[in-house]
C-alpha cells in the first residue's frame, strides 16, 4: 500500500471512530494515539525515507490535511461532548423555587433579660454605673451592716436559703450597696443588678429566684427631693407617661423610707375588677429610702458629711407590669408559645 493510500486509510477510519466517541477521556486518547508523537500517523510518515524525495513534498501535504480534518472532527466532538455534559449538569442542579421554604428558627432575648438590658440602658443614660456582686453572701453583708436587728423575721430560716458553712443566698440585691461603699469613696452612682433567692414556694406572684436591681447615689447633700426627681425621671423613661406615687414605708437600712407605686395602665384606677391592679388603680413597684446613718457608719462613712438615696426594684415585677403578664412562673417554664411573644 502507497503512503498515501495508508494516510488515506488511517484518516477514514479515525473519523469514524471519533463517531463513536462522546467522552472527553476517550476523544484525547485517540488524539493521542493517531496524531501524537509515537501515534499512526507519525509511525506512517517515518516511511518517508524510502520514498523519492519528489514524492515527499505531496505526501507531507496529505499528511498534514488528514491531521486538520482528524484535529477538526476532535475538537467539535469534544466541544459536543462538553454541551451535553453541561446540559446534564444544569438539569441535575435545578432549584426548585416553588418549593415551600424551610424556615431559619431564630433564638431571642428573655424576656425578663430584655427587661433588665433595658432598664440598665436606662440607669447608665442618667451616669449610673453597673456593678455585680456576689450571690453567695454571709449574715453580715445581707442583714447586719444593712441595719437589721437581730430578731427582724426576714432572717428567720423561712425566709432564706442557708448554706451549710453559714453563709446564705442572698435574699435581696441590697448587700452588694455595702461592697461597693467600702470598696469605694463618694460620689457614688451605681446599680447592681442580679439574681436573689428567697425560701417562698412558687405561685402566681412569688418565686424562689428572682431578680434585683438596686440603685444607689451618694455624695454630700443628696436629698429625698433628688430621689422622687430622679425616681420618677426612670419610671416615665420606662413606662411612658405614668402617675407615679410615693408611700411612706419602712426598710431597716432607709431612713426615711418609702414604697413607689405607679398608676394602672391598663385601667387607670376604673375597672374594679382589673386583672393587673385588682382595682386598686396603681401597682407597687419598688422600695426607696435615704441610705440609713447606720449603714453609712457600717461601710466606714460619715452621716455628717455624705447622705445618698437607695432604691431597688423587682425585675420579673417590671416585666409583668410591662407586658400585663399575670403569672411569674411563666419566666421559668420555658414555654416557647410564651417566650415568643416578645
Ligand atoms: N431590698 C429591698 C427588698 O428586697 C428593696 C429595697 C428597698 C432596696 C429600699 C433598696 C431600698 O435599695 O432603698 O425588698
Amino acid at each position: 500500500m502507497s503512503l498515501v493510500a495508508e494516510i488515506e486509510a488511517l484518516e477514514v477510519a479515525t473519523l469514524a471512530r471519533v463517531e463513536g466517541l462522546s467522552s472527553d477521556e476517550a476523544l484525547e486518547h485517540l488524539r493521542v494515539e493517531v496524531l501524537g508523537r509515537k501515534g499512526a500517523l507519525t509511525a506512517i510518515l517515518r516511511g518517508l525515507k524510502d520514498v523519492p524525495a519528489g514524492d515527499r513534498p505531496a505526501i507531507g501535504e496529505r499528511a498534514n490535511a488528514a491531521k486538520r480534518a482528524i484535529e477538526e472532527r476532535i475538537e467539535a466532538a469534544l466541544a459536543a461532548a462538553r454541551a451535553v455534559a453541561e446540559s446534564s449538569r444544569l438539569a441535575s442542579e435545578v432549584v426548585d423555587v416553588t418549593l415551600p421554604a424551610r424556615g431559619w428558627p431564630r433564638g431571642r432575648r428573655h424576656p425578663l433579660l430584655r427587661t433588665m438590658e433595658e432598664a440598665i440602658d436606662i440607669f447608665e443614660r442618667m451616669g449610673f454605673e453597673v456593678v455585680e456582686s456576689p450571690e453567695i453572701e454571709d449574715d453580715e453583708h445581707n442583714f447586719e451592716a444593712l441595719n437589721f436587728p437581730d430578731d427582724h423575721p426576714a432572717r428567720d430560716m423561712q425566709d432564706t436559703f442557708l448554706l451549710e458553712d453559714g453563709r446564705l443566698l442572698r435574699t435581696h440585691c441590697t448587700p452588694s450597696q455595702v461592697h461597693v461603699m467600702r470598696a469605694r469613696k463618694p460620689p457614688l452612682a451605681v446599680i447592681t443588678p442580679g439574681p436573689t433567692y428567697r425560701r417562698d414556694d412558687l405561685d402566681l406572684t412569688h418565686a424562689p429566684m428572682f431578680h434585683q436591681i438596686d440603685c444607689f447615689l451618694v455624695d454630700e447633700q443628696v436629698s429625698f427631693a433628688d430621689l422622687k426627681g430622679f425616681l420618677t425621671e426612670f419610671l416615665t423613661a420606662f413606662f411612658g407617661d405614668v402617675a407615679v406615687r410615693f408611700r411612706a414605708s419602712f426598710f431597716p437600712f432607709v431612713e426615711p423610707g418609702a414604697e413607689v407605686d405607679i398608676g394602672c395602665a391598663l385601667c387607670r384606677g376604673k375597672d374594679a375588677a382589673c386583672r393587673v391592679c385588682r382595682g386598686e388603680g396603681w401597682l407597687e413597684i419598688l422600695g426607696a429610702g435615704m441610705i440609713h446613718p447606720n449603714v453609712l457608719r457600717a461601710v466606714g462613712y460619715d452621716p455628717e458629711k455624705v447622705s445618698g438615696f437607695a432604691f431597688g426594684l423587682g425585675v420579673e415585677r417590671l416585666a409583668m407590669l410591662r407586658h400585663a403578664i399575670d403569672d411569674i412562673r411563666l419566666f421559668t417554664e420555658n414555654d416557647l408559645r410564651f417566650l415568643r411573644q416578645f
